[in-house]
């Protein structure tokens, strides 16, 4: 609308300009060579007019751009404690009867929920979508706080602590993944800016990405997003949990990482993630479908509706015939004893 209204308003200027000129020349006030040099110095006017319709377009984008930007400004700063205690090196972290409601939501989306983990050991929630294991994850990385109960980093409550120094040593990979326009390279560092090329190529054989280094022949910078190679959500997955890896978190969250691989990546990235917990230097929080994935964890925790329900290694919750029990029976796709004994 704006270029049409421009460029007609422009052209008919222009035209009324020429025909007042040639007038001008009918009546004998203007010679032939005015009115050519009149045209060379309506062309000097007339491109800068021209010009005006981008400026306004350029201003418009801009506009949205610097609205975004205002919200983001206005948002509440996160709340530092006025005597923050330092507490070093991560060594366990621990849930005390965690309680959250999502704002406007009714119902709480975790209730009384209790658990720890120390350096070395990993531990698992497994449940169906909704029962709040995100929200889980997202109270631990200090994106929520707890509404009732407490969480704590080395026994000190995450009220208490400055979470940035916290947070420096945690990796978490989501369910959704962010990578942005730009080469590998960037994508991976940007969790740990000064990783040299070797440390970014070790994080990515161990989440089976390497191949995307050969792909296309430049390496390291190999542009991807629109502008350049176009990944599958599985590849997006795996670049995300080496950018996890790179930084060699003492503190490793997957919530649902590898739900976008197929069963034999998945088991080859839970193989990775298992020998980097044996060594005794990280805790491993994993989340996952697939209950073989979690089924080395020292402790599974059963979430049902924000409630921890069952808990234990495999076995334990396995005995209870409960909800990990109709799981995992059928995702190994067994009958029930009775059933076998019918179809026999
Ligand atoms: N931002 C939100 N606002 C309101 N309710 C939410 C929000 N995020 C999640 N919920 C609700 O909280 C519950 C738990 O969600 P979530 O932790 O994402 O589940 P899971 O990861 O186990 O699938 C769900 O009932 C969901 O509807
Ligand atoms: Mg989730």
């Amino acid at each position: 609308m704006l270029s049409f209204l421009q460029g007609t308003t422009l052209s008919l200027l222009r035209l009324a300009i020429l025909f007042a000129l040639l007038w001008l020349i009918f009546r004998n006030v203007l010679s032939t060579g005015e009115l050519i040099a009149m045209q060379f110095i309506s062309v000097a006017i007339f491109a800068p007019l021209q010009e005006i319709g981008n400026i306004i377009l350029a201003w418009r984008e801009a506009e949205a751009s610097l609205l975004n930007f205002a919200a983001l400004m206005e948002k509440p700063i996160e709340r530092r404690p006025d005597d923050p205690v330092d507490i070093g090196a991560v060594t366990h972290v621990r849930f005390a009867g965690v309680r959250f409601r999502h704002k406007n939501a009714s119902d709480d989306a975790l209730q009384d929920v209790s658990f720890a983990a120390g350096l070395g050991e990993t531990i698992a929630f497994v449940g169906p979508s909704g029962s709040g294991k995100s929200t889980l994850v997202r109270l631990l990385v200090g994106l929520y706080s707890p509404a009732g109960g407490a969480v704590l980093y080395n026994d000190i409550s995450t009220r208490e602590l400055r979470f940035n120094l916290a947070r420096r040593q945690i990796g978490l990979v989501t369910q959704e993944t962010h990578l942005f326009a730009g080469t590998l390279r960037e994508n991976i560092r940007f969790a740990k800016p000064d990783a040299t090329d070797a440390e970014i190529t070790a994080a990515m054989e161990q989440a089976s990405c390497a191949y995307l280094l050969a792909k296309s022949g430049d390496g390291l910078d190999t542009l991807i997003g629109e502008m350049g190679m176009k990944l599958s959500g599985g590849e997006r997955q795996r670049l995300s949990i080496a950018r996890a890896l790179i930084r060699k978190p003492p503190l490793l969250i997957f919530d649902e990482a590898t739900s976008a691989l197929d069963s034999l990546t998945e088991e080859q990235i839970t193989n990775t993630v298992r020998t980097l917990s044996a060594h005794g230097q990280r805790i491993t929080i994993l989340i996952a479908h697939r209950l073989s994935t979690v089924m080395h964890a020292d402790t599974i925790s059963v979430l049902e509706k924000g409630r921890i329900v069952e808990s234990g290694r495999h076995d334990a919750p396995l005995e209870q015939k409960g909800l990990y029990y109709a799981m995992w029976r059928q995702q190994i796709g067994e009958r029930p004893p009775a059933a076998v004994a019918a179809f026999a």
